[in-house]
């Protein structure tokens, strides 16, 4: 038995929280290794539905669970979440989830920066979730970050804030905005304090104790591999590493605990925000897309463009993020189409590639290569067999397969926990 690591293989939003939720009966433990809340993963049980930012999807079951030090945590808005799950019966309390006492905390001040500086770009925005998840992680690594362990000292707190400041201030000066007063940082940041520390714990040493014990991991991966800050489709990605060595690195555990790589990919391709998008069907189709895929984010509520799945970028996505194998998920949404496309490559000019390049102007201008497939009339809506599925839909399964170079290890069928096929038992390796 291995641990498993879910990461997103395209531009997020693949229905990770739907396989964390199925999968985690099976684990002990859920943990998140990066990204915040910027992240929405939608469950949906019962005909309930739950949507998570920054609580591991495992926490619906009340499954043991931590937020690992490579996410940024918004200390008000995980409250906040909290107490939106406890209303529809979830509880959480420190027995049952941890928090890295190492995480990096946004502020109000990351999240007014994120919104001032897109709206000051125009039309070279990102497109980002307005969270503050940017300038968190810019924090982070300029070593001016607070953490959640400075919450306890308040001594180190006041002087760390100041440092800051020095930072934020002069940023704030230069936009023509109005300073940020220490002292009422600190304030808020001691009234949130006495919530947030009793979650606070080192969870490296919580996750060594779970695996003497030979409990099982579950990582559940934010965002999606194209999003990956070094990796996606630069600049216009987020601010962390997506893809799968982060699930390590973000919640201090070695390269060998990630275990199998599980790529959360859909049957086609969307993608919110801004920034290059291949296979987009600016159409008729790609509308149908969205319509019946109820494509609109989570977090911000955007229609989220939609467009044919990209062979070629997921099978970059399964290369670069060592995916072991796939879960299919949203075929329904394809029913009814008379013919469905896949994009098999890109051509540049007069090049033909099988990869996307880095470059800004190479993203923007490359042409997808089209491959047609038959659709199929019968619904898949629901399917709990592989023997289900009409004969085209197991060609286009079959073919993605291919294309992609990964199994698919699960296929959801619909936004319900229990329309999943199970085709290889992620946690057996
Ligand atoms: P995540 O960010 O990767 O967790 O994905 P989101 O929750 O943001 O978006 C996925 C959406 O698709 C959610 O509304 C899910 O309930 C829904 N969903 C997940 N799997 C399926 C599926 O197989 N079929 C359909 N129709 N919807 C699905
Ligand atoms: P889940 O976990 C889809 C996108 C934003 C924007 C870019 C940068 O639900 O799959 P950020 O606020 O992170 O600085 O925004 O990344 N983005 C997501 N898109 N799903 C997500 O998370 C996303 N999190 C961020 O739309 O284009
Ligand atoms: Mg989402």
């Amino acid at each position: 038995m291995t641990n498993v690591t879910v990461v997103g293989a395209q531009w997020g939003d693949e229905g990770k929280g739907k396989i964390v939720d199925w999968l985690s009966e099976r684990a002990d433990i859920v943990v998140r290794f990066q990204g915040g809340h910027n992240a929405g993963h939608t469950l949906v049980i019962g005909g309930e539905t739950y949507k998570l930012s920054l609580l591991p999807s495992g926490v619906v079951r009340g499954k043991p669970s931590m937020i690992g030090n490579g996410v940024v945590i918004d200390p008000w808005a995980l409250f906040e979440e909290i107490s939106r799950l406890e209303k529809q019966g979830v509880r959480i309390s420190p027995d049952i989830l941890k928090v890295a006492e190492n995480a990096v905390l946004i502020l109000p001040l990351h999240s007014n920066l994120d919104r001032a500086r897109e709206e000051a770009a125009g039309a070279a925005k990102i497109g980002t979730t307005g969270r503050g998840i940017g300038p968190a992680y810019e924090d982070k690594v300029a070593r001016r970050a607070i953490r959640v362990c400075d919450l306890g000292d308040e001594e180190i707190l006041r002087l760390k804030v100041d440092r800051l400041l020095v930072h934020h201030n002069a940023l704030l000066r230069g936009l023509g905005q109005p300073e940020v007063v220490a002292g009422e940082l600190v304030a808020a940041l001691l009234a949130i304090a006495p919530k947030l520390l009793p979650y606070s714990s080192p969870v490296w040493r919580d996750l060594e104790a779970a695996r003497q014990v030979g409990k099982r991991i579950l990582f559940e991966g934010a965002q999606g591999m194209l999003l990956d800050v070094d990796h996606g489709t630069y600049p216009y990605v987020t601010s962390s590493n997506t893809v799968s060595p982060s699930a390590g690195t973000g919640s201090g555990m070695g390269p060998s605990s990630v275990g199998y790589v599980l790529g959360i990919t859909k049957a086609y391709t969307t993608r919110v925000g801004e920034g290059p998008f291949p296979t987009e069907l600016n159409c008729a189709i790609g509308q149908r897309l969205g319509e019946r895929g109820h494509e609109f984010g989570t977090v911000t509520g955007r229609a989220r463009r939609c467009g044919w799945f990209d062979g070629t970028l997921v099978r970059q996505s399964v290369q670069i993020g060592g995916i072991d194998g796939i879960a299919l998920t949203k075929l329904d949404v394809l029913d009814g189409l008379e013919e469905i496309r896949i994009c098999t490559g890109y051509r540049l000019g007069d090049q033909v590639l099988d990869y996307l390049p880095a470059g800004m102007r190479a993203q923007r201008d490359v042409v997808p290569v089209y491959e047609t497939m038959k659709g199929w009339s019968t619904s898949t809506h629901g399917a709990r067999s592989f023997d289900a599925l009409p004969p085209e839909a197991l060609a286009y399964v079959r073919r993605i397969e291919e294309l992609i170079g990964a199994p698919v290890a699960l296929l959801s069928t619909s936004p319900e926990r229990d329309d999943t096929i199970l085709v290889q038992d992620p946690f057996s390796g």
